[in-house]
């Protein structure tokens, strides 16, 4: 039986109330960790058969149409047993169908590193050696790399125009006009992207590394013409996404074709310089931010117009000005997108789309404001919350920002600061600290779950995958939360199709999404087991394996038989989108040495308070910031992915030449939690926390260097020449 949600509203009777076990909010163990130090718990390209052949992909060096003169002298070559030219390989990173007439093609390279072909060979060695020989010639075209070199198209409906910014502007008090820029970046994932891929002549099983795979599914069904109920995709560990797993990857179609064609199972690994050049990457912006001001710091005008790229033909524009349109109170306003149409590698959703790099340039802008007014930072984010969506007018559904910088003032001892920069020494090196407000848009998914409780225990399903991010422990508390288990008789089970359809894992929605579907099926058990008892709902407590029910206690176990009680969970939008605005808050803190000698910069501590809701597990959550939180080190001072300025390909296509922080890098994080039930949010009362913590957190780190040393740097990352 299926328990259905829209989420139009506060739903307060589907709440916690009555709810005995007391394993939520709690800190859980992931059930999975074990498995993962313990290497048993596989990963796509672990998948083992005896006959599976290995596919290597071969790249387009160039932009431009496309050969390969000595196809037919690799296919001869020992071991070798396809090489596979298929259109159909080729889709556009956009999620959706594959397109028709794509700017991609086997037959045209749009950028380089593009996949042009899949050498099939019986050993990973015959093929890697086939593929090396595979000639790829190019008939070159010259085409717009660099997104300064075309006239850039302007997205609809992203774009925002009230009152009238150059008379705010004009009239201020103080004002802050200046451009900021943010460099390429890749997800790279611990675990390349990898797809297994069997073919049994009437089904089709994929084992990969992918984020959401209801999706994936229909994209893979549709990019090799199969009928989705013909296609299974199995993605129960994911060694991390970002964002560079949400849709369906070259590695998984090429994989799946060649399978079908040869009869017997492939696997195509992609190598390190596959993962940076032929998955999406986060665009390159260039932000011009213009904030008006009166006396006292008030914001009468706010600008954000940002310049993105992506290939023609690609949906996906970065929404670096999600942010910006709910953030502040302001009544003049000009918010816009562009978008550049250049032939650099697809770009996607990499954690946080938008607010990422939106909030983080916007947070030093108003670090700016505040030097120019004269206000301290954390006052002046405090004067400007709106009290209402500025831009719809729609009331928050909540709204902690307030409480998140006091919150995390205090923790961090912020009012011991030097206002003035250049004010702390330690030898060669400049000490100061800085703020950045974080805001991240919170949504829900549709999603389906589904609980099955016999006298052992209960089994939750669900093809919502877990990508590093804690869904099987999440979902085992909400699960043993609802039937009232202790958490070792809760066995989670995701990341297979044949489950039913959860949130998949993106955008901050999969932990309340689907862990709202999994309450839901838990609700409708205990439904169950009531009308079994012949007591209503709001009688029963189950805690411990045992009902309590009108001063009568019985056992689950001796209620239960070998039949299971299923209960289905199925969550949808409704329409609290449209009555309310809804966000994640919270506040970034930290403190930098900068050497007067090298302009290198030490980021000292970190502290960040966030607010999103109900946490569900403070330990997976803390997780998440401090990933977050450690982007914001990589996005302030060391990561860019470099474009050749002739043919834009990636420069520094590894994790030798793409300075991601190491553990060196990184300080102590500390992370707190604002209390907050968010009852638009669904009967949990929680929203995301997965990207919130990157958003805004390299701010905090350039306005601690500008504190330190009087730097400001609008060029991200802050490296030393740029800071000196
Ligand atoms: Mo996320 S960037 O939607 O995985």
């Amino acid at each position: 039986m299926t328990f259905d949600l829209k989420i139009d509203e506060p739903h307060p009777e589907h709440r916690a109330d009555g709810l005995a076990q007391g394993v939520l909010e709690q800190d859980n163990d992931r059930p999975d960790g074990w498995l993962k130090v313990a290497g048993t718990a596989t990963y796509a390209a672990e998948e083992q058969a005896d006959d599976m052949l290995h596919g290597f992909l071969v790249r387009a060096p160039k932009i431009g149409a496309v050969s390969c003169p000595n196809v037919d002298d690799v296919r001869a070559m020992e071991g070798v047993r396809s090489v596979l030219r298929d259109p159909r390989m080729i889709r556009n990173a956009a999620q959706g169908t594959a397109n028709e007439a794509p700017a991609q093609g086997v037959d045209r390279a749009a950028y380089v590193g593009q996949p042009v072909a899949l050498v099939v060979a019986e050993s990973f060695e015959q093929a890697r050696h086939a593929a090396q020989a595979l000639v790829v010639s190019v008939e070159e075209e010259d085409k717009p790399v660099q997104p300064d070199a075309v006239e850039p198209e302007k997205p609809e409906d992203k774009s925002t125009e009230l009152g009238d910014l150059d008379r705010a502007m004009s009239e201020a008090a103080f004002t802050v006009d200046a451009v900021y820029t943010t460099p390429s970046m890749v997800s790279a994932a611990m675990e390349p992207h990898a797809a297994t891929a069997h073919w049994d002549g009437e089904t089709l099983t994929l084992r990969g590394s992918l984020q959401m795979l209801k999706f994936n599914r229909n994209e893979l069904a549709d990019s090799v013409g199969l009928d989705p109920k013909h296609v299974r995709v199995l993605a129960p560990y994911v060694g991390g996404g970002f964002g560079s797993k949400l849709g369906i990857s070259a590695d998984c179609v090429a994989a799946a074709l060649a399978a079908m064609e040869l009869k017997q199972p492939v696997r195509v690994v992609q190598h390190r310089r596959n993962v940076f050049e032929v998955n999406t990457r986060r665009s390159e912006t260039r932000q011009h931010i213009r904030l008006a001001a009166d006396t006292e710091g008030r914001l009468t005008g706010l600008g954000h117009e940002a310049l993105v790229s992506n290939l023609p033909e690609e949906e996906f524009s970065e929404p670096v000005i999600q942010g910006s349109h709910f953030a502040y109170a302001a009544s003049n306003r000009t918010l816009g997108m562009k978008v550049a149409r250049i032939h650099r590698s697809a770009a996607g959703s990499v954690r946080a789309p938008g607010e990422s790099v939106g909030v983080t340039a916007f947070e030093v802008a108003m670090d700016e404001l505040a030097q120019a007014a004269g206000v301290d930072p954390v006052n002046l984010r405090l004067r400007n919350i709106p009290e209402k969506d500025p831009e719809s007018g729609k009331p928050f559904s909540s709204h902690r920002l307030e409480a998140a910088l006091r919150q995390g003032a205090d923790a961090f001892g912020w009012s011991h600061r030097h206002a003035a920069p250049r004010q702390q020494r330690e030898g060669e090196w400049w000490i100061g600290t800085g703020m950045a407000a974080a805001f991240r848009v919170n949504m829900v998914i549709e999603a389906e779950a589904r609980i099955s409780l016999t006298r052992d225990g209960a089994t939750v399903m669900s093809d919502m995958t877990d990508i590093g991010t804690g869904s099987y422990a999440i979902f085992g508390q909400i699960a043993a939360e609802l039937l009232g288990l202790p958490l070792d008789r809760i066995d989670a089970q995701l990341g297979d199709t044949r489950f039913p359809p959860g949130s998949g894992s993106g955008g901050s929605f999969g932990a309340a999404s689907t862990g709202t579907a999994v309450w839901l099926a838990g609700m409708e058990i205990r439904k169950q087991i009531a009308d079994r008892l012949g007591c209503s709902e709001a009688e029963l407590t189950l805690k411990d394996g045992k009902a309590t029910y009108a001063n009568k206690r019985a056992s689950l176990r001796d209620l239960l038989s070998d039949e299971p009680i299923t209960g289905h969970g199925h969550v949808e939008p409704g329409e609290a989108a449209e009555k309310v605005r809804q966000a994640t808050f919270g506040a970034h803190f930290a403190e930098v040495a900068v050497s007067d000698v090298t302009g290198e910069v030490c980021v000292r501590r970190m502290l960040g308070s966030f607010a999103a809701g109900r946490i569900l597990n403070p330990r997976t959550a803390t997780s998440q910031c401090h990933g977050g939180m450690t982007w914001g080190i990589g996005m302030a001072l060391t990561e860019e992915l470099t474009h050749d300025r002739r043919d834009g390909h990636a420069v520094n296509r590894d994790l030798a030449g793409y300075h991601l922080p190491v553990n060196a890098d990184v300080p102590p994080l500390e992370v707190h939690f604002v209390e907050e039930l968010d009852d638009w949010a669904g009967p949990m009362q929680a929203k995301g926390i997965g990207e919130l913590g990157i958003c805004g957190a390299g701010a905090s780190i350039l306005n601690a260097v500008y504190n330190a040393c009087g730097a400001r740097v609008r060029d991200m990352p802050a490296t030393p020449d740029r800071v000196l």
